[in-house]
């Protein structure tokens, strides 16, 4: 019986030597004192001892109980240490190491310059009207004066979606859709893409934008475009810049002009930014034409009004010295993260 004990007492403080795992601890305390364990069958047999062996045997086998359960107690404390150390160990954070950086999203700069221009023209009175780009013909030219075979038409290669659907060409298309809804006084931009079917290269993209002006009311003149037209280039190049009307043509204006400005690199002294010329035209404008107004249903005997095309991506490369058009639309992030 007591060979038995000390075999047990070895086996166990071998098997305790091995053990590394919460897992194993249990295990080795059932298999020797679990209820069917090694060491409690010992003890539950101590009643076939003589009385005399029976304190002696029975004084050992409490003995070493105590002494492993004590030794198993000893070694699930260490581990629980152990494991906890470690946890402590894999979550330390380093607070000298350099931070990540969080890329910032930024608007394109063709959207930054459109509501530079969009806040300016809302400054001064003007609501934005929002319309499709897959217009009808009778839209993008027809009700502008621009009938079929007109040669108006060869200037805007045009993408057809079918006889009477176009991609539009322009944003005055827009003129005619807000005249046809609304009664005079009418003050309006609409901003947005226009489609030509051109090569793209340095100067020409077959998408780009433009912002049309209309403004429609009684006794509106020549005088009220220029005025209105100057106070808002000068908005947006500064007080000091000077603005020139040259006489143009356009089916939907009469009479038509495009306007300059005066650089805004060279103050109009001719400049590498302006070829020399010390003026860069920004858009096309004139008085609305009667037919426009008529096809619209508004009396041009009644009304009048005026109207402007303005390119943005031309602002845009101004602005920002860009000479090639192309880099607007390549989302190349290089070009993008410098607005
Ligand atoms: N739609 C013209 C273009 O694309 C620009 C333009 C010129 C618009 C004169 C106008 C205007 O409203 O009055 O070239």
């Amino acid at each position: 019986m007591k060979e038995k004990l000390e075999q047990i007492r070895a086996a166990v403080e071998s098997a305790l030597k091995n053990a590394d795992a919460m897992e194993a601890l249990e295990d080795i305390r059932i298999k020797y004192m679990g209820k069917k364990g090694e060491l409690t069958a010992v003890l539950k047999g101590m009643g076939k001892l003589s009385p005399d062996e029976r304190p002696k045997i029975g004084a050992l086998a409490n003995e070493i109980r105590q002494k492993l359960e004590r030794e198993i107690d000893e070694r699930k404390t260490a581990i629980a240490a152990a494991i906890e150390a470690k946890k402590l160990e894999d979550e330390v954070i380093d607070v000298t190491m350099p931070g990540r950086k969080n890329d910032e999203g930024k608007l394109h700069p063709l959207t930054q310059v459109m509501n530079e221009l969009k806040e300016i023209f809302m400054g001064m009175g003007f609501s934005v009207a929002d319309g499709p780009e897959v217009e009808y013909d009778y839209y993008n030219f027809e009700a502008l004066n621009i009938p079929k075979n007109h040669p108006a038409r060869d200037t805007q290669d045009t993408f057809y979606i079918a006889d009477n659907i176009v991609l539009r060409t322009q944003t005055s298309g827009m003129q005619v859709r807000v005249m046809e809804k609304t009664k005079p006084p009418i003050r309006i931009i609409a901003p947005g893409k226009v489609y030509r079917s051109d090569t793209q290269d340095a100067t020409h993209s077959p998408v780009f934008h433009q912002i049309e002006g209309l403004v429609v009311d009684k006794n509106i003149t020549m005088a009220d475009l220029k005025g209105m037209l100057e106070m808002f280039v000068k908005k947006l190049y500064g007080e000091e810049t000077r603005v020139r009307f040259r006489p143009h043509h356009f089916p939907f204006t009469e009479p038509s002009a495009e306007m300059d400005y005066s650089c805004f690199n060279c103050g109009g002294k001719g400049c590498g930014v302006c070829k020399g010329e010390g003026w860069i035209e920004i858009l096309g404008c004139g008085m609305v034409h009667p037919k426009v107004l008529a096809n619209c249903g508004i009396d041009p005997e009644e009304y009048t009004g005026f109207a402007f095309g303005i390119g943005l991506e031309r602002i845009a490369m101004g602005k920002y010295s860009i000479n090639d058009l192309r880099l607007f639309f390549e989302n190349d992030l290089r070009f993008l993260e410098q607005f």
